[in-house]
């Protein structure tokens, strides 16, 4: 078990524009424990690479069923919109109102480097593109129509 530190804003690997996995290879499968570990003991949701100071397209996600992940993501649909809020680990004490697509379809790479297509709603979509978005060094409040503390 490796629960990593999260980094946080203003780091500057969180700005980066993270770069393909090209070799699932020992590493990469190590890494991904990791991510699980980390997310799991900040009960995050969601968590990319660059989070934890990686800057590889890879992200997991878990919303309360199974933990997906999804290496060299990428939306190749997106229809609807909806409104919801959004937290980040890596940006702690704020809460963002953000519109999102309302379905997507991804592509991406499972850990045994098979090319997967995964469709995606509400919730679950929402995750899947703010995580995204970390792999290109986009955060939430850069997005967000509203931003409040969190003082919960
Ligand atoms: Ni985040």
């Amino acid at each position: 078990m490796a629960v990593y530190k999260i980094l946080t804003e203003p780091d500057p690997v969180l700005r980066a524009k993270a770069l393909p996995v090209r070799n699932i290879n020992s590493g990469v499968l190590r890494l991904l424990e990791n991510m699980r570990d980390t997310m799991y003991a900040a009960e995050g949701v969601g968590l990319a690479a660059p989070q934890i100071g990686v800057s590889k397209r890879i992200i997991i996600v878990d919303p309360g069923e199974n933990c997906i992940v999804l290496i060299n993501p990428e939306i190749i649909r997106l229809e609807g919109e909806y409104g919801g809020s959004e937290g980040c680990l890596s940006v702690p004490g704020k809460v963002g109102w953000l519109n999102r697509a309302q379905k997507i379809l991804v592509r991406a790479q499972n850990p045994l480097g098979e090319n997967i297509e995964m469709e995606a709603a509400s919730y679950l979509a929402r995750i899947i593109q703010h995580e995204i978005d970390h792999l290109d060094g986009i955060l939430f409040p850069d997005k967000a129509l509203k931003i409040r503390s969190d003082d919960k």
